[in-house]
């Protein structure tokens, strides 16, 4: 069984990493299940990708796509463009797509086409919201998808609604977690950290790339001087995201306590994160790993698809609500966040669930 895995965008490296591990130990164990790893290009600083192949020990790519950025049309058709090129001089059984960046939707699009059977990672997650491009990708990728693997039972239960046939859904825990779990012992201390003086859980780490969030100048600013001015004087550590940089570049100040920084590697992200007092995100991918770290997560967003992260985890949604920000950053200082669990299955070993059930696949 040939499958070709898709990997695109920096949300989909610590997902793709433990499923190439998990087909290498199989066919080192002589399962015939073998894979081919395509990099759209989606991504390509070497602080958004490169570093992160590096950091998660995953194989060069046997090809890239170089798509680049672009507006979304430009971008999601030059991948199809691409990769129908890629497919039909290499025909596979599965084309495997992970999470919900234009790299999933535009590969899983053009595999359908291509009569090519296609399994989605991370299926049936849902914010209910189509202001956001993301929500977009995983309808239309589930529309389209054969088999489904998913993080939580709430996810299945959202492809069932929507007509998919039970029998094609797998739960089998959550891949990006896996990455955490085998790097938890690897994690490097940032040069930032003794450079800013950071000391443990003394910290909070701050990151922003949603459009809603980010693209105009004054909602970015009213955010991050609330930031500032809420976080009791303790440093606040700011990875920027290239796309928020552009705008961020237009300031002419930001408040002290914020320290900005470039992106980070996976390793130095992750250390500066299970170290850290909080995080304050408006990522997807961020909200599950404070809930495995235990570490208070708000979330500046209106919704997620992540609900588990809100009910079980360490996670609060605030939106760009003042009030409520105020009150969380209240609780937080006072002690009073609450401590939360770990979903089920969020284990470290969704990834070889996931190829276990690829070979079941292939042998019935
Ligand atoms: C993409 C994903 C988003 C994910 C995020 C993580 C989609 C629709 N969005 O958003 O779900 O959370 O990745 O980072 O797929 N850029 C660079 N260097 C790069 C890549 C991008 O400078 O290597 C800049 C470009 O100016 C580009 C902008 O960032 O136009 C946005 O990149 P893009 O891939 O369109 O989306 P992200 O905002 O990164």
């Amino acid at each position: 069984m040939k499958v070709t895995l898709i990997a695109g965008a920096r949300p989909n490296f610590m997902k793709i990493g433990p499923i190439v591990h998990a087909i290498e130990n199989a066919k080192a164990s002589n399962k015939s299940i073998d894979y081919r790893l395509v990099h759209t290009g989606q991504h390509y600083d070497e602080k958004l990708s490169n570093s992160f192949f590096k950091d998660l020990n995953i194989p060069e790519p046997h090809v890239n796509l170089g798509v680049g950025s672009g507006s979304h049309a430009v971008q999601t058709a030059n991948i199809m463009i691409k990769f129908e090129e890629e497919l039909a001089s290499n025909p596979c059984d599965f084309v495997l797509v992970v999470g919900d960046v234009n790299s999933t939707v535009a590969c899983a699009l053009v595999a359908k086409k291509m009569n090519t059977k296609v399994i989605h990672v991370e299926a049936g997650l849902r914010s209910y919201d189509m202001r956001m491009p993301e929500e977009i990708n995983r309808i239309a990728t589930d529309a389209l998808a054969d088999v489904f693997f998913t993080t939580t039972p709430e996810a299945g239960y959202n492809l069932i609604e929507k007509g998919c046939n039970k029998s094609n859904i797998y739960f089998v825990g959550n891949t990006m977690i896996d990455s955490l779990v085998s790097n938890l012992g690897n994690l490097v201390k940032p040069a930032l950290f003794d450079d800013q003086a950071l000391s443990e859980t003394d910290y909070l780490v701050m990151t922003l790339h949603r459009p809603s969030n980010v693209d105009e100048q004054s909602k970015l600013a009213k955010i991050i001087n609330l930031i500032g001015e809420k976080c009791n004087g303790k440093k606040v550590i700011f990875p920027v995201h290239p796309r928020t940089k552009q705008i961020l570049d237009q300031f002419s100040s930001i408040p002290e306590n914020i320290y900005c920084t470039e992106p980070l590697g996976y390793l130095e992200f992750m250390y500066l994160v299970k170290n850290s007092f909080a995080v304050i995100t408006d990522s997807g991918g961020i909200q599950e790993e404070t809930t495995y770290l235990g570490i208070p997560c708000i979330t500046l967003r209106e919704n997620t698809e992540r609900p588990e992260t809100t009910t079980l985890g360490t996670n609060e949604l605030l939106g760009f609500n003042v009030e409520a920000i105020s009150n969380a950053f209240s609780r937080l200082f006072n002690g009073e966040w609450k401590r939360g669990s770990i979903p089920g299955l969020w284990d470290g070993k969704a990834a070889e669930r996931i190829v276990r059930a690829l070979i079941a696949m292939n042998t019935h």
